[in-house]
C-alpha cells in the first residue's frame, strides 16, 4: 500500500510526545524531538471546509515521482485566460478530464489541447490520496476524475475564484499542497468578502464542499525559497469531480 493514512501519522506523533518511562527525556532532547514531529490535525475553516494539516507528508514523495512520469506527456505549460492574460502559475492535468483555459473561456476537457492526446491516467497514489482526505473532512465517497496540477515559483499568484467548471456542486475540491509554502485566500461566498489568509505548507490540504464549495480563494504572490522535494517550487494538486 503506498499511501500510509493519517492513523500512522498520528502514531508516530504520539509515541514520540509519550516516549519511553525508562528513557526520561533531558530538555533540549525533547525540544529536538518536538520541533520535528509532523504537525497534523483537523483545522475547520468555514462550515464545510477544512484543513488537514500533514495529510499528504508520508505520501508526498511518491506523488513527486507520479507527477515527474506524467510531464514528458503533459508538459506544464503557461495557459491564457479568455481576457488574453498569460497565466503566472504553471499547468497540467491528469485524469479522465482536465481544466483548461484559452481564449475561448474555461472548460474541462478529456484531451490535452498541446498534444492532442487523452490526459495522463490518474496515478492510484492521487486518486487513493483524494479520497481518503475527503473521507477525513467529511465527504466520505468521493472519487475525482479530474486532477489540475499547478505549478508556481517565486512571484507567482492565483487571484481570487470559484472553482464552478464542474457539473455537481454535491463534490467537494481537494486540494493537496507539495513543496515550498504559500498563503493561501480562503474567502466566502461573494468575491468582496475579505479572505482569511492561512499558510500552507508541503503535505497539508484543504477540502472545501457544502456549504463552502463556492467560496472564492486564492495564492497570494509565492515567496523565493528552496525546498528539499520541490526545489524553487510549490507544487499543488487539485482534485475535483468534473462530470
Ligand atoms: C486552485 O485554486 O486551483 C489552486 C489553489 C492552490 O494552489 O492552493
Ligand atoms: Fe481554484
Amino acid at each position: 500500500m503506498i499511501y500510509n493514512g493519517p492513523e500512522n501519522v498520528m502514531a508516530m506523533t504520539s509515541s514520540g510526545l509519550s516516549g519511553s518511562p525508562s528513557e526520561p527525556r533531558s530538555g533540549p532532547i525533547h525540544a529536538d524531538l518536538l520541533s520535528s514531529l509532523p504537525r497534523t490535525g483537523t483545522e475547520p475553516l468555514a462550515p464545510g471546509a477544512v484543513l488537514l494539516r500533514g495529510f499528504a507528508t508520508a505520501v508526498a514523495p511518491t506523488l513527486l515521482a507520479d507527477l515527474e512520469s506524467m510531464l514528458a506527456q503533459a508538459p506544464f505549460r503557461h495557459m491564457v485566460t479568455p481576457g488574453g492574460y498569460r497565466m503566472s502559475v504553471a499547468m497540467t492535468n491528469c485524469g479522465a478530464a482536465g481544466w483548461i483555459t484559452d481564449r475561448s473561456g474555461y472548460r474541462y476537457d478529456p484531451c490535452d489541447p498541446t498534444s492532442g492526446m487523452a490526459w495522463p491516467p490518474m496515478p492510484a497514489s492521487f486518486d487513493q490520496l483524494a479520497t481518503s482526505a475527503a473521507t477525513q473532512a467529511g465527504y466520505p465517497g468521493f472519487v475525482t476524475d479530474a486532477c489540475l496540477i499547478n505549478r508556481y515559483e517565486p512571484g507567482a499568484r492565483l487571484s481570487l475564484h470559484q472553482d464552478r467548471n464542474e457539473r455537481d456542486f454535491a463534490q467537494p475540491i481537494v486540494s493537496v499542497s507539495l513543496g515550498l509554502p504559500a498563503t493561501f485566500l480562503f474567502g466566502g461566498l461573494r468575491r468582496s468578502d475579505r479572505p482569511r489568509r492561512l499558510r500552507l505548507e508541503s503535505g497539508d490540504i484543504v477540502v472545501w464542499g457544502g456549504p463552502s464549495r463556492l467560496a472564492f480563494h486564492g495564492i497570494d504572490s509565492l515567496a523565493e525559497g528552496e525546498h528539499p522535494l520541490t526545489g524553487r517550487y510549490r507544487i499543488n494538486l487539485t482534485f475535483r469531480r468534473a462530470r
